[in-house]
């Protein structure tokens, strides 16, 4: 709330008060509601604007509510009514104390009504002479019923009313203080529209009368207000006129302009011309202080709004004249153009489309590719992005390969048309009014290969192809096989295709898998399909996943000629086996992990005495698992030295060429191994399949002392053939 040269004026944030504020003004009498009729008869001018978020009320110190204090000092009270939480009141009070100076006349043209107040100790006639100022000073004392008022009309005298009557018809007097008032709304009967200097004004002529014995008072009350409405020029100027003068005859002694309701910029500089009689201001659209207002109605356009404040001072040969004159200047509708640039990327494979000229209180808000609503992911993005001038812009970039992108393949060429139009669904703030906008980009580059995602599940390796366009293009092979729902089916892959998808689930085990680091908790199963040119076959690229999976049991027969072995003994034999104890047909070649039910065997096809068979186009590699099913943990092997050992060759190498010993004292029934790899198996005891020598559980080899041997005998004489549970594979 501030105090003006001539008015309060109160400023309203609209996020806090709602755009349906409402103003009461308050006095002794009561509570006045500020409606649109009531302010223009009382001296209150009320601007809503959306566009600044402000609400603004001006109260004229002459308003019918202000405590007019000798017409020096001013006391305005009022209330604001929120119903943004509830109806809510805010009551304020202010009091000014106006610091300049009253001229003897002076006119405010406000924007909805017209006001005139003149000293009350200047006479109609020139001069000062005390007789015709003590003469108007009983207007103090007089009650209004003593005074009439007649307007004139063109050329037309009316009647006299009384100052009642006149009020009843929306004027508004006052009379009691150092200046008579006078108030009226535009377009009342009494006044007139003339034409000055080819500006269209409107114009008050009231005379107030007071007949007193033998003194007659007239005042005359001339108010003349530009109706100018500002017209836009297409070079980017808003143009406001007004007469240089209301009347012909007085000096012109000052003009001053204001845009937005600041201090008087005195005319002279280049926007203020006077000529030939008239004042012509120019506005540039970014001039300070006006309000830019996007509006979408088909197209989009803005408009700008001025608060002009004009302030003009006369010389007569009797007194001087303030006008003061407050005009809001609205452009017409103006075309607001977007414009979207193509910066799409063929090396990229990228359409890259720029959204440019965006207004700031223009928000995108939609996005729609091929008639679908965009779906913001790796190969689809927008961003704004700030711009240096006229507003923002909105930057999108959608990968050729996204699902939204259409793909025609021409076949001549080899080429594929990638298209994409895209519908921006603009808002315009605050009323979330929405604006359309589309634009289609192309581009042609190569097809390229479907883009294929896997993933791992327990049971195996699920890929699948979201977009897979032009399937006649390309083919999905595994090895060197060509997937096709036969392959699929024969091989137990599961597999779906349609409407450019394609799903295809491979099992665990199913053939084409690949295992590594095979361990007893788990193992890596790898499974790899290609993208191949259907037409020539050449391999595009491939799609290669690697999963852990659990292990239970499991044979791997690898390409570098080992067998991998995972099984479970517990399903064959007596509970309280030990798994660590079992071995293969060789009886050196014992697990390399076990656990309470299962043991792991890795070894070389050919070795462990693996028996071998071609079987139609098979080779086989047969060996079996023994197990004693001892509970008996105490095969041991323990030498205090490692152990020599030399080449010798003989003439049938087939019978072997190593022989080897550990010194000192040893009992067993066949050589130590004299190979690293062997040594592992070494701490499995030999046992002999066949043949008279019963099992070695023990085997000391001892520097000093005695050779310690320690033979146990199964029920059947042999501890290798008890129960004789052995697993073929
Ligand atoms: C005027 O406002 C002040 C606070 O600014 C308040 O203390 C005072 O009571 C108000 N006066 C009236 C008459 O409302
Ligand atoms: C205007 O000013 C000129 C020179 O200052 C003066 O001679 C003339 O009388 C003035 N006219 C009016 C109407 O005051
Ligand atoms: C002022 O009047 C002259 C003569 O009538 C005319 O040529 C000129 O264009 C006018 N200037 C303006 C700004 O209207
Ligand atoms: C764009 O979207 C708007 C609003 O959703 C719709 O009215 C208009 O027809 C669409 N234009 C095109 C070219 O798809
Ligand atoms: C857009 O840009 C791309 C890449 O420069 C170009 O191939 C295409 O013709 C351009 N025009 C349209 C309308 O898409
Ligand atoms: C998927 O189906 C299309 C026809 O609908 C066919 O051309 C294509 O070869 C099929 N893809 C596979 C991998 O079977």
């Amino acid at each position: 709330m501030e105090c003006h040269d001539r008015s309060f004026v109160i400023a309203v944030d609209l996020s806090f008060a709602g755009d349906d504020a409402r103003f009461e003004a308050v006095d002794r009498t009561g509570t006045y509601a500020i409606t649109e009729g009531y302010a223009a008869k009382c001296g209150y001018s009320v601007t809503v604007s959306p566009a600044s978020g402000r609400a603004e009320l001006r109260a004229s110190y002459f308003s019918c509510h202000t405590d007019k204090r000798d017409d020096r000092a001013f006391a305005f009270r009022f209330n604001l009514l929120s119903r943004r939480d509830g109806d809510v009141v805010y009551g304020l009070n202010k009091t000014c104390v106006p610091s300049l100076k009253w001229s003897p006349r002076e006119v405010s043209c406000e924007l909805n009504y017209m006001e005139v107040s003149v000293d009350s100790g200047v006479s109609c006639a020139a001069g000062t002479k005390e007789d015709n100022r003590n003469v108007l000073r009983h207007a103090h004392g007089s009650s209004t019923s003593d005074w009439q008022v007649m307007f004139q009309r063109d050329e037309e005298q009316m009647e006299p009313m009384s100052l009642r009557d006149a009020e009843e018809q929306g004027y508004a007097f006052h009379l009691g203080g150092e200046r008579l008032v006078f108030r009226t709304p535009y377009g009342q009967p009494d006044s007139f529209m003339a034409m000055v200097n080819g500006i269209p004004v409107e114009v008050v002529h009231a005379t107030l009368v007071s007949r007193r014995r033998w003194s007659l008072i007239m005042v005359d009350l001339v108010a003349t207000c530009s109706m100018h409405q500002g017209a836009y020029e297409d070079d980017g100027h808003v143009v406001f006129k007004t007469p240089e003068a209301p009347y012909p005859g007085p000096n012109v002694t000052r003009v001053g302009v204001s845009f937005d309701g600041g201090i008087f910029e005195d005319g002279g500089s280049g926007d203020v011309v006077t000529e030939n009689d008239t004042v012509r201001i120019r506005i540039p659209l970014d001039a300070k202080g006006g309000l830019r207002k996007s509006f979408a109605s088909g197209d989009l356009y803005e408009f700008y709004t001025f608060h002009v404040h004009l302030e003009q001072m006369f010389e007569d040969e009797d007194a001087e004249t303030r006008l003061r004159l407050h005009r809001m200047l609205t452009t017409p509708l103006l075309p607001r153009p977007l414009f979207t640039q193509n910066r799409s990327v063929i090396e990229e494979r990228l359409f890259q489309v720029y959204l440019g000229d965006v207004p700031q209180d223009v928000r995108l808000v939609l996005l729609r590719l091929n008639g679908r609503e965009a779906l913001y992911t790796n190969s689809c993005s927008v961003a704004a992005v700030a711009q240096p001038s006229r507003g923002h812009g909105y930057l999108l970039k959608v990968s050729f390969d996204d699902p939204a992108v259409t793909q025609r393949y021409q076949q001549v060429y080899g080429t594929v048309q990638y298209s994409l139009d895209i519908n921006y669904t603009l808002s315009v703030l605050p009323e979330n009014e929405l604006y359309a906008y589309s634009v289609s980009v192309t581009a042609l580059a190569g097809p390229s290969p479907p883009v294929l995602n896997a993933v791992c599940s327990e049971s195996g390796i699920s890929f699948d192809a979201d977009h897979w366009a032009f399937d006649f293009l390309w083919s999905i092979g595994v090895g060197s096989d060509t997937l096709t729902p036969e392959l699929a089916a024969r091989r137990g892959y599961k597999m779906s295709n349609q409407s450019h998808k394609l799903q295809l689930d491979v099992p665990l085990h199913s053939r084409g898998f690949r295992y590594e680091e095979i361990t007893l908790e788990r193992f890596l199963g790898t499974f790899e399909i290609l993208v191949k040119e259907r037409q020539t076959g050449a391999v595009e690229k491939a799609v290669t996943k690697t999963c852990p999976f659990v292990t239970s049991e499991l044979i791997v027969c690898s390409t570098d000629g080992r067998m991998t072995v995972v099984a479970d003994l517990s399903r064959i034999t007596p509970s309280g086996a030990a798994p660590s104890t079992s071995n293969l047909l060789d009886t050196f070649c014992g697990p390399a992990e076990a656990d309470d039910t299962r043991a792991l065997f890795s070894f070389p096809l050919n070795s462990c005495r693996s028996k071998v068979k071609l079987h139609r186009g098979h080779v086989i590699y047969q060996n079996e698992i023994f197990y004693s099913g001892s509970e008996d943990a105490d095969e041991r092997f323990e030498s205090d030295d490692p152990g020599t050992g030399s080449v010798i060759f003989t003439k049938r190498p087939a019978a072997g060429i190593g022989t080897a010993a550990l010194r000192g004292p040893v009992t067993t029934t066949r050589a130590a191994p004299t190979t690293a790899a062997a040594m592992r198996s070494s701490a499995t005891p030999a046992r002999k399949r066949l043949g008279s020598n019963p099992a070695v559980r023990y085997v000391r080899v001892s520097k000093h002392g005695k050779p310690h041997t320690d033979v146990k005998k199964g029920a059947n004489g042999y501890g290798w053939q008890r129960g004789r549970n052995g697993i073929d594979f």
